[in-house]
């Protein structure tokens, strides 16, 4: 008999947001059983789990979304009662280089975990979940003024969003069409420990430990709502337990950063931390071509989560954004591992030809 109280496939665990969101649960609900299921792309690292890999409550299976007759097996095998789904083509620079690869993991992928779950659920559909991760880039860009809410009217403006887009409208359909229990919740940028070094803070970091130029795009005047991770992870703890059937819901850090005044505030806890004078970071920063299509700015208002659930961000951004060099800098090894290799040909393609 299954000693488990639930067992929940989590996808994309191996992942930045993904592997903090599986050491939550993994420690927290020891009755719950939790499957790690990833692909392992270059953001997929089982280092990221090393410290909870060997807990009875953990398995994880190696797995592509995109292979339908796979994932269907899993679902049979497991019995999943929740899925919390996560795995994606994250990056938006690789979605403007490689579009296709993102219809295949984020909308392939989603629509084969909702046809898998919609299988082994269909005769009893209670207590289960289907909890699908999105991103606040699905609503486009906003001018100076205001904010992203759970009804602002879909507008996604890169590849990469599209395709979030495309999977959130896909979510939605089955809870309409097929009475699949939904819920889906966008978030906006991420920060903390374990990110792969090719989005902004984790990248910025490791070229001022390298003294390499900060590629700043455009004139680094577009606008961030950054999040620490854990707080992202908690928030969808609360929201797989207590948010409701087929609701959105918005979460965010009401932290908004213009990209320069990030990079300079960067700058100065790096010069600290490394002890070099003041100013050395702040002198790499490289103005480079815009990004294709760069959103302007994303702020997301998260009151309905906090009103209806009463979450809420526990970290100061200064606090978090310290944790967050002090985690880069403790984890050289981490660091010097996933930036060799495929990331050397990667950072080659995506910065020499701009
Ligand atoms: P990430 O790129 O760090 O991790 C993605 C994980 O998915 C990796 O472990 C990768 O191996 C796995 N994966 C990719 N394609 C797969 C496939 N075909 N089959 C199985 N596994 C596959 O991404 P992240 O930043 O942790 O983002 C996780 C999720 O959260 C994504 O859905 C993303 O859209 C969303 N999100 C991210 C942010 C952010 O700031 N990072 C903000 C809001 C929402
Ligand atoms: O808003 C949520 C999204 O945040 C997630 O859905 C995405 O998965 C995640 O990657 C992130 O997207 P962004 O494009 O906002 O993040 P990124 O770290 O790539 O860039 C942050 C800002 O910094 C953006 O305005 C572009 C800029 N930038 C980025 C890089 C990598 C630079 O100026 N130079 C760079 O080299």
């Amino acid at each position: 008999m299954n000693k488990f109280k639930k067992t929940i496939l989590i996808t994309g665990g191996a992942g930045f947001i993904g592997s903090h969101l599986v050491r939550l649960f993994v420690n927290k609900y020891p009755k719950y059983k939790i499957v790690n299921l990833d692909k392992l792309t270059y953001a997929g690292n089982l280092a990221n789990l090393k410290d909870i890999e060997n807990n009875s409550n953990y398995e994880f299976v190696k797995a592509d979304i995109v292979d339908e007759d796979l994932i269907q097996k899993l679902f049979d095998e497991y019995g999943f009662d929740g899925v919390i789904h996560l795995a994606a083509e994250s990056h938006v620079d690789r979605s403007i280089s490689n579009p296709t690869e993102f219809i295949y993991a984020n909308i392939v992928g989603t629509v084969n975990l909702l046809n898998a779950a919609r299988f082994i659920w269909q005769d009893n559909l209670k207590n289960k979940l289907f909890y699908h991760i999105s991103t606040d880039e699905v609503y486009g860009s906003l001018g100076e003024k205001g904010f992203f809410v759970e009804t602002t009217p879909y507008d996604p403006r890169s590849p990469y969003s599209a395709s979030k887009a495309s999977s959130d409208h896909l979510v939605r359909a089955y809870y309409h069409t097929f009475k699949l229990p939904v819920v889906i919740s966008n978030c906006s940028n991420n920060y903390g420990g374990y990110q792969f070094p090719e989005k902004l803070i984790p990248l910025f970091i490791n070229n001022i430990k390298h003294k390499k130029p900060l590629p700043v795009y455009g004139k680094g005047e577009n606008i961030r709502d950054w999040l620490y991770v854990e707080d992202h992870a908690k928030a969808i703890d609360l929201i797989y337990h207590k948010g409701n059937i087929g609701e959105t819901y918005n979460i965010g850090g009401n932290n908004e950063w213009k990209n320069l005044e990030l990079i300079k505030k960067l700058c100065r806890i790096m010069d600290k931390k490394l002890n070099r004078p003041e100013g050395t970071s702040a002198n790499l920063i490289t103005y480079v071509k815009d990004r294709a299509g760069h959103d302007l700015r994303y702020a997301i208002d998260s009151s309905k989560l906090q009103n209806e659930l009463g979450w809420k961000p526990s970290l100061q951004f200064e606090e978090g954004l310290e944790k967050t060099v002090d985690w880069y800098l403790s984890n050289e090894q981490w660091l010097d591992n996933v930036t060799s290799g495929a990331y050397q040909k990667y950072y080659k393609e995506q910065y020499v030809k701009r």
